[in-house]
Order: structure tokens, then C-alpha cells, then sequence
């Protein structure tokens, strides 16, 4: 959903942009394409930041004046806006999880496909690994994030199993933890789910995503647009939910007359890709675009 994704940002030629997941730089390179260029006639030249807490993400650096390379986790946002003078941004972009590199880079572990050491940091100088969680939680710690980050209905059971297998012998290899959850190979699914909701606590997701969301909301222009592509429905319910209401608890407040006080309009309610998109892409089946603007009056 690159195209949609970066229409709903409604990109000024001379606008400041936050590209909060660099990645591979598609979504980047597409703002920057959008931007005036340093050689127009614009006085005022805009400019694009765009933030990765995974340092590989550098290889793909694009060589441009109008851009800044963020290695940072983007829950820093206001931080290092701050740090670069920036009081306000024109709109920011999120395109959540994981890369094509993480999954394609058998060593870093995000994948139950290749033996590797159980790690799935996205940020390499983080302290904690997934085989620190494996090891480390308890099982009813372990089953709660089974549940929530991973939706497996029976993630009481995996991380019995988990804990059983984990008193044997500790669990350090992506295939150690495969065997421990006693789900069937061929069950690429479950494995898919469990592998996913161990990444998101690794990398403490949803919390980065809470702070960076708030920031985003302070340092949006009037008329300016958060655009994000989330994958999976917990991240996309917090999403939908902030949008809606202007803040974490999703708490809709109301005027004296019953109308709904937000800083924000909301612009795309969770547009899915199309099947030809899933067929080239099959990650994009789980995605969702949701995009915000901030209203000019905000009648929060
Ligand atoms: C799905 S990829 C983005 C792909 C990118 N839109 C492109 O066009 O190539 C997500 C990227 O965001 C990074 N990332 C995820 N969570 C992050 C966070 N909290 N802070 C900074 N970077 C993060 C990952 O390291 C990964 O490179």
C-alpha cells in the first residue's frame, strides 16, 4: 500500500516529514520524490527524518540533503525533534514491525525457518533477548503474551510446554523453542504467531508505539497527517482507538451538546491491500492503513 500510504499523507512539496521506520527506505525515498528539490525556487526547502533503531537499516541510507538518518527507537520522537530544532512536523509515517531484512537475515532469529540463536532484536545493543523471555518469564507470564501479541487461543498450553521443556534444557535456538512448544511443523501458522508475539515483547512494540503516538499527536501541524500501516490487531486496535479519541485510553470525550472532542479527523479507517498487492506481497495480507489529520481547530 505504498501509493495509498503516501497519498493519505498529503505530502507539501516543502513540508518537514518523519519516517518513523525507515526500513528499506521505499516508503523514504516516495516522500522525498514528493518534496521540492534543493534545486527549486522554494526559499524554504523541506525536509524528511527518518528514524530506524536497527542500525543495518544505514546500508539503504539515501544520499540527499534534505535528509536525516534517525538510528534511534522512534519512541524518542520528541526527543530528537528537539535535539534538531524541530517544533512542528507536516505529517509523519509508521509502517510497523518488522522488516523483509529481519526475516531474510537467518542470524538474528526472527524466523522459525532457519536454526539461529533465539535473539530477535531489532536494536543489536539491546539488553534483553527472546531467549532472556523464554528463560526468564513465568508461565503464566509467558502465556499472557502468547495470548495477547500472538492471538493463540491456546497459549496456556504452549507455554506449559514451554516451561516443561525449559527445566530439561535451556531454550537458546529457534529450533529449541519449536520443539519446546510442541507445535507441528507443519502448523507454520501457530509458529508464525508464536515467533511474532515473542518479537513484540522483545522489542517492547506496543509500548514504543504508545510513546511515539502521543508525540506525533503534540508535534503535528494543523492540517498535518499521521499515516500508519499496522499488522496485527492489537497494535491496530490501539491505533484505531487513539485516532478516534486523541489519547492512549481510546476515551471518547463529548461537549455539552454530544460532539466529540478530538484533535483529529479521521481520513482512513483500516483500508486493506488489494489481492494482487497479497499475491506480490503476502505480508501485506495482515496490513491496515489508517490515516489521521489534525483538525486546525482542535475542539479537544
Ligand atoms: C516494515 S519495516 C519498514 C519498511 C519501510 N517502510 C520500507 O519502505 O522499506 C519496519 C522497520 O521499522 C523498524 N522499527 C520497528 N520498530 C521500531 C521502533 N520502535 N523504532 C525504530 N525503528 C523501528 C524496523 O527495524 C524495520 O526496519
Amino acid at each position: 500500500m505504498l501509493k495509498e500510504t503516501i497519498e493519505g499523507l498529503n505530502i507539501k512539496p516543502n513540508g518537514v516529514y518523519v519516517d518513523v521506520t525507515f526500513g528499506g527506505g521505499g516508503h523514504s525515498r516516495a516522500i522525498l520524490e514528493r518534496m521540492d528539490s534543493i534545486g527549486d525556487l522554494s526559499f524554504d526547502i523541506g525536509h524528511l527524518y527518518s528514524f530506524d533503531q536497527d542500525k543495518d537499516a544505514l546500508r539503504n541510507a539515501i544520499e540527499d540533503e534534505r535528509w536525516t538518518f534517525v538510528h534511534s527507537n522512534f519512541r524518542y520522537l520528541r526527543n530528537w525533534m528537539d535535539y534538531y530544532g524541530v517544533e512542528h512536523i507536516d505529517g509523519l509515517l509508521a509502517d510497523l514491525g518488522v522488516s523483509f531484512h529481519h526475516f531474510d537475515c537467518p542470524e538474528r532469529g526472527f524466523s522459525f525457518r532457519f536454526s539461529a540463536p533465539l535473539d530477535m532484536r531489532m536494536n543489536q545493543t539491546a539488553k534483553r533477548t527472546a531467549a532472556d523471555i523464554v528463560n526468564g518469564y513465568s508461565e503464566e507470564e509467558l502465556a499472557k503474551i502468547l495470548y495477547l501479541y500472538g492471538e493463540m487461543k491456546n497459549g496456556r498450553g504452549i507455554a506449559r510446554n514451554i516451561c516443561k521443556a525449559r527445566s530439561q534444557k535451556a531454550i537458546l535456538r529457534t529450533e529449541d523453542l519449536v520443539a519446546a512448544s510442541r507445535i507441528p511443523a507443519e502448523m507454520s501458522k501457530e509458529l508464525a504467531r508464536l515467533f511474532q508475539a515473542l518479537r513484540i515483547e522483545v522489542n517492547d512494540e506496543m509500548g514504543a508505539l504508545r510513546e511515539m503516538l502521543v508525540a506525533a499527536r503534540d508535534l503535528l501541524k494543523p492540517g498535518g497527517r499521521i499515516a500508519i500501516l499496522t499488522y496485527h490487531s492489537l497494535e491496530d486496535r490501539l491505533v484505531k482507538n487513539f485516532f478516534r479519541s486523541g489519547n492512549l485510553e481510546g476515551t471518547i470525550e463529548k461537549d455539552f451538546y454530544g460532539n466529540i472532542l478530538t484533535p483529529f479527523e479521521v481520513i482512513e479507517k483500516g483500508r486493506e491491500a488489494s489481492e494482487e498487492e497479497v499475491e506480490r506481497n503476502p505480508r501485506a495480507r495482515s496490513a491496515k492503513l489508517r490515516v489521521a489529520e489534525k483538525l486546525i481547530v482542535n475542539n479537544s
